[in-house]
């Protein structure tokens, strides 16, 4: 990716909060395998910010990345709809949602603004770019 950065002066103050949060939760990461921490910090349709980080297993395959711990946070609190979604780390390379996290974010997002971020900037995404024609079903909407 050669795309020149964005610094966080170049962000808004809320875009700048969800980073704050991101980086926040990657302290959190419980990555023991890989040593590679990620945050992810999620703005709901009502303005709050809900994080994630990593929490990696012993079977490797059971791990949760950040951006799924925090869907699961957002759900959890009672929200349905992503607006915007930071994914931070630290180390190189920059973070990128993989494919399992698109498609869950998917399930709670029409579109999002998503921020991939870390101490050299922040690189900012539609997220429809990163999942375009994403599979969906439409389910009964009262349904829980
Ligand atoms: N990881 C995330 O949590 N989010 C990403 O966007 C990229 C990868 C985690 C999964 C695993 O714990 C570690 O980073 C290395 O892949």
């Amino acid at each position: 990716m050669s795309e020149p950065l964005l610094s966080l002066a170049e962000l808004t103050a809320e875009e700048q909060q969800l980073v704050a949060s991101a980086e926040l939760a990657a302290q959190r990461a419980y990555c023991r395998y890989s040593k590679y921490a990620v945050g992810a910090a999620l703005q709901a349709s009502s303005g709050r910010i809900y994080s994630g980080c990593n929490v990696e297993n012993a079977s490797y395959g059971a791990t949760l990345c950040a951006e799924r711990a925090a869907v699961c946070a957002l759900v959890a609190a009672g929200e349905r709809r992503i607006h915007a979604v930071c994914v931070y780390a630290r180390a190189e390379p920059m973070p990128m949602p993989c494919g399992v996290c698109r498609q869950v974010i998917s399930e709670f997002c029409r579109d999002a603004t998503v921020l991939v971020a870390g101490p050299r900037g922040v690189l900012r995404r539609s997220f429809k770019a990163l999942l375009p024609d994403a599979f969906e079903l439409s389910p009964d909407e009262d349904a829980p």
